[in-house]
C-alpha cells in the first residue's frame, strides 16, 4: 500500500457560511506565467491518459484544460482504462448521487490498480474541496495516488511529478478563495464549439448549494483577456462560443477600477465575427434591463437563456436565499420575452426542499405552466453537509419528493413537446456539430434556441450553418431535412 504524506496546513476547512461570507478582502491575482517544468515536458511520451468528467460545463471545460496540460507533457488520450497510464476523475459535489458514483468508481478501480501498480489514479474537481471527502479517500481508497482541488489545476505538472516519483498519495487542495490563471493550454472537444470562462466562483450562497465553497469567490477575467480568447477562436474558425460562469450576470462586479459589466462584455463580443454566442448560467437576481437591451440586439447573441428558477413559491425561494420572489421572476420573464421575440427559456428546478408543502410545490407547477419553459433540469433536493439548508428541518418523505419530481417532469415534457411541435414544418438555422451519437447516418446540430436536431447528411456538413426543415418533433429532439445537397 502506498505510504501517505498529508500536509494538513493545505487542507480545506469544512464549509462554513459565516467564514465564507467574509470573503472578498483578498485581492485576486492574475497568474500569467504558467509553464511546465523542464523535467516534465516530455514525461508523458508513449503514455496515455483518461479523464472522466462529472457535473457542469465548468467541469467539462476544466477537463479540457487538464487534457491540454497533460498533452503538453507528451501524454496522448485514450478511452481504454486498461491501457491508460493516468486516470483522473474530475468530480462534482452538487448532489450526493454524483459523489456516490465517483466513490463507486474508485472502489471498482482497486483491482486495476493492483494489476497495474504504475497507474496514476487521481481525483480532482469539486469533491476534493470538501474535507470529509478527502478524509474518506485517505481512509478507504488508499490506492488513489493524487488528489487536487479546483484551484490547483495549474499545479498539475508539479503534483504529477510528486505522484510519479514519491509513490505517496499526493494531496493539494487550497482553501484560498481562488486566483485567475491565464494562458493554460486546452484541448477543445471539437473545432466547432468552444467554452470560454468569463468568471469563476460564486458569492450567491443559495442555502442548498455547495458551489460557493468548492469554487471560491466570484472573480472575473479581465475583458481584454476574454475578448482576445474569443477573437482567437473566431480566427481559428470556431462557429460558437459559450461564455461560462456559475453566475455570469455578476461578471465585472468584482473589478476595482473598472466599470464594465456582463452587458458591456456581450456588447463587445457581439462585434466579433463568430456566428453564435451563448452564455450560462444566469442568476435572475442580477439580470438587469441593460443586459436585456444588449441581448435584444440579436446578431450572434442567440435567443436562448438558461435562467434557473429553482422554485415557483416565494417562501421557498426565501428559504433558498435566492433573493427574488415568484412575481419578480415572472416579471423578468415577461420583459425578456417582450424584448427578444422567439426566445427559448430553460431552467433548473429543485423539488423537495426542506419543508416544501404540496401547495408550495403546486406553485412550481403553475410557474412552469405560466412561463412555458422549453426545457428544464429537475432535481430532488440533496442535503450538502455544511450548507445552511442541510440544517433545516425536513419532514417531506423521499417517496413524496420523487413523486413530485415525476409530476414535474411530466409537465416539463408536455410543454417542451408542445413547443417543439410548433416548429414542425418550419425552417430553422442549425449549426452542425457532428454525427448523431445514436445513428451514424444522421447528423446532429442545434438551433439558435439550443434545440437538438437530427437530420440525414454527410460528414462534410459538420461545422456549417444550415437551413433545416423540421419534420418530426419530440420533447427533447427534433428531426428534419437540410435544405441543401446533403452529400448522402
Ligand atoms: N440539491 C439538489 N439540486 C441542487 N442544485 C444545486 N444544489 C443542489 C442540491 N443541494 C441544482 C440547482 C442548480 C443546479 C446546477 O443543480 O438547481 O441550478
Ligand atoms: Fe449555487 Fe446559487 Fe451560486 Fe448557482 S447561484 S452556483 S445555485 S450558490
Amino acid at each position: 500500500m502506498a505510504q501517505m504524506t498529508i500536509d494538513f496546513s493545505r487542507f480545506f476547512v469544512p464549509p462554513n457560511l459565516k467564514e465564507a461570507k467574509k470573503r472578498g478582502k483578498e485581492a485576486v491575482n492574475v497568474i500569467r506565467d504558467f509553464d511546465i517544468p523542464e523535467d516534465m515536458k516530455d514525461i508523458g511520451r508513449g503514455h496515455t491518459y483518461l479523464i472522466r468528467t462529472y457535473g457542469c460545463q465548468m467541469n467539462v471545460h476544466d477537463s479540457e484544460t487538464i487534457a491540454g496540460i497533460l498533452e503538453r507533457m507528451g501524454y496522448a488520450p485514450t478511452e481504454d482504462e486498461r491501457e491508460a497510464d493516468i486516470i483522473l476523475y474530475n468530480t462534482c459535489a452538487v448532489r450526493e448521487n454524483a459523489e456516490d458514483k465517483v466513490f463507486g468508481e474508485l472502489g471498482r478501480l482497486k483491482g486495476l490498480k493492483r494489476t497495474k501498480p504504475d497507474l496514476i489514479l487521481g481525483v480532482c474537481g469539486c469533491m476534493p474541496q470538501e474535507e470529509a471527502v478527502v478524509n474518506r479517500i485517505l481512509q478507504r481508497y488508499p490506492h488513489v495516488d493524487l488528489i487536487f482541488g479546483t484551484h490547483n489545476i495549474h499545479r498539475l505538472p508539479v503534483l504529477l511529478r510528486e505522484a510519479l516519483y514519491a509513490k505517496e498519495m499526493v494531496v493539494e487542495v487550497w482553501s484560498k478563495e481562488g486566483d485567475i490563471v491565464e494562458n493554460l493550454p486546452k484541448v477543445r472537444q471539437d473545432g466547432v464549439r468552444a467554452w470560454v470562462n468569463i468568471m469563476y466562483g460564486c458569492d450567491k450562497f443559495c442555502t442548498y448549494c455547495i458551489v460557493p465553497y468548492t469554487r471560491g469567490k466570484e472573480r472575473s477575467r479581465l475583458p481584454q483577456d476574454v475578448l482576445a480568447e474569443v477573437r482567437d477562436l473566431a480566427r481559428q474558425g470556431y462557429m460558437e462560443v459559450t461564455l461560462l460562469g456559475q453566475n455570469v450576470n455578476a461578471y465585472g462586479k468584482d473589478f476595482v477600477d473598472l466599470d464594465y459589466d456582463f452587458a458591456d462584455l456581450l456588447d463587445d463580443i457581439r462585434k466579433i465575427g463568430i456566428p453564435r454566442v451563448r452564455f450560462t448560467t444566469s442568476h435572475p437576481r442580477d439580470f438587469d434591463d441593460k443586459l436585456i437591451e444588449v441581448l435584444a440586439k440579436g446578431g450572434n447573441l442567440v435567443e436562448h437563456i438558461h435562467l434557473p428558477v429553482q422554485s415557483g413559491n416565494s417562501e421557498i425561494l426565501k428559504k433558498m436565499a435566492r433573493k427574488y420572489t415568484r412575481e419578480q421572476y415572472l416579471e423578468l420573464v415577461r420583459k425578456i420575452k417582450e424584448a427578444i421575440p422567439g426566445v427559448a427559456l430553460t431552467t433548473d428546478i429543485i423539488v423537495g426542499f426542506p419543508g416544501e408543502t404540496e401547495e408550495q410545490f403546486q406553485d412550481t407547477l403553475s410557474l412552469v405552466r405560466e412561463v412555458e419553459f422549453d426545457g428544464a433540469y429537475t432535481f430532488v433536493y440533496s442535503p450538502r453537509p455544511g450548507t445552511p439548508a442541510a440544517e433545516m428541518e425536513d419532514n417531506v418523505p423521499l417517496e413524496e419528493k420523487k413523486d413530485r419530481l415525476h409530476r414535474l417532469n411530466a409537465l416539463v415534457n408536455e410543454i417542451a413537446l408542445k413547443k417543439n411541435e410548433a416548429l414542425r414544418g418550419q425552417v430553422v438555422e442549425v449549426l452542425v456539430e457532428g454525427r448523431s451519437k445514436t445513428n451514424p447516418n444522421m447528423l446532429s446540430g442545434r438551433t439558435r434556441t439550443n434545440k437538438l436536431v437530427h437530420f440525414p447528411g454527410g460528414e462534410e456538413l459538420v461545422g456549417k450553418l444550415l437551413p433545416v426543415k423540421i419534420t418530426e418533433a419530440h420533447a427533447h429532439t427534433l428531426y428534419g431535412e437540410a435544405l441543401v445537397a446533403s452529400g448522402v
